[in-house]
Parts: structure tokens; sequence; C-alpha cells
């Protein structure tokens, strides 16, 4: 999968969107310098995971989990009905990753609207060359 490591990096003009609207998050390490972040967007009155990226030298220590918390509590303060995102079903740390966190696979006829986009914006730039899926956690309380 080189083509989605190789993929542009969201520019400073994006982070900087998401960061004015206090929708990023961002752990940093003991010398102040960012290990891991995710990317909240608001679609379909759904808290829509953008992007969540962890330093593989900080992987695997609960900080992703951390972070889709983080946006899932923003979420929830800001009245939308959960998360959604989109993932590679076969990549290990995406859809069965957001299993264990507690989402679920959305069957097509489910999909609104703002998420079908995504996800038909995705196929134009090359990104369904594997599996991929939409997925949804809802608010437990
Ligand atoms: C997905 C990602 C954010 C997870 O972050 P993380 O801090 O490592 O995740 P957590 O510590 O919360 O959870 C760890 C779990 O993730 C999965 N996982 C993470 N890295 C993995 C790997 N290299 N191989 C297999 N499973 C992996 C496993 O389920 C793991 O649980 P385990 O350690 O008990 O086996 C991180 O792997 C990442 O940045 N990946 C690259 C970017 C990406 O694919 N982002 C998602 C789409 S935008």
């Amino acid at each position: 999968m080189d083509a989605v490591a190789d993929d542009a990096p969201p520019t400073i003009e994006q982070l900087t969107e998401f960061h004015e609207a206090g929708r990023a998050w961002v752990i940093a390490d003991e010398s102040d310098r960012p290990v891991a972040y995710v990317l909240l967007d608001v679609v379909d009155g759904f808290g829509h995971v953008e992007q969540v990226s962890v330093h593989p030298h900080h992987a695997r220590r609960g900080l992703g989990r951390r972070l889709v918390d983080a946006a899932s509590d923003w979420a929830y303060e800001h009245g939308l009905a959960g998360l959604t995102l989109t993932a590679y079903t076969d990549v290990p740390w995406n859809a069965p990753y957001y299993r264990r966190l507690g989402f679920r696979d959305l069957a097509d006829e489910e999909m609104p609207d703002g998420l079908r986009a995504i996800r038909r914006r995705e196929a134009e730039h090359g990104l369904d060359a594997w599996p991929r899926v939409a997925m949804v956690k809802l608010h437990v309380n």
C-alpha cells in the first residue's frame, strides 16, 4: 500500500482549520514534540474522524484510543449522535482496530449522504484499490 503511505499529509492550512474549529487534538512527548493527533469533522450530525495518526515509536500504548475518546467526548458535548469514519477493511490497525474501540460497519443502504460523498471522493482518489468500509459508533449514554 505504498500509494497510501506516500499520500501527502494535511497542509498547514488544513490543519489550521481543524485547530481553529477546536477539532484537533495532539499528544506531545516529554520534549513537547507532537507524537499523535486526531482531526475531527462534522458530517451528517456525527463527528467524523478525518485522520488519526500515532508515530510508530509511540504505537500500541493506547494513544490512538485516547484520541478517539477525546473526539467522542467532544461529539457528545456538542450534541452529535456519535462518531463515523472510513477505514481499510483488512488492515489490522484500521477496521479491526476500530471494531475493538466499539465501531461497527455501516451497510451501504445505511450510509447517510455526507458519508456517501466522502466514500465517493475516496474512490476517485484511488483509495478503493483495497476494500474499504464506513463505520459508526453511537454514544451509549
Ligand atoms: C491506527 C493507529 C492510530 C492506532 O494507534 P495506537 O496508539 O497504536 O493504538 P492503541 O494503542 O489505542 O491500540 C493498539 C491496537 O491497535 C491495533 N494496532 C496498532 N498497530 C498495529 C500494528 N502495527 N499491527 C497490528 N495491529 C495494530 C491493535 O489492535 C492494537 O492492540 P494490541 O496492541 O493489543 O494488539 C496507529 O496505528 C496509526 O497511526 N496508524 C497509521 C495511520 C492510520 O492508519 N490511521 C487510521 C486511518 S486515518
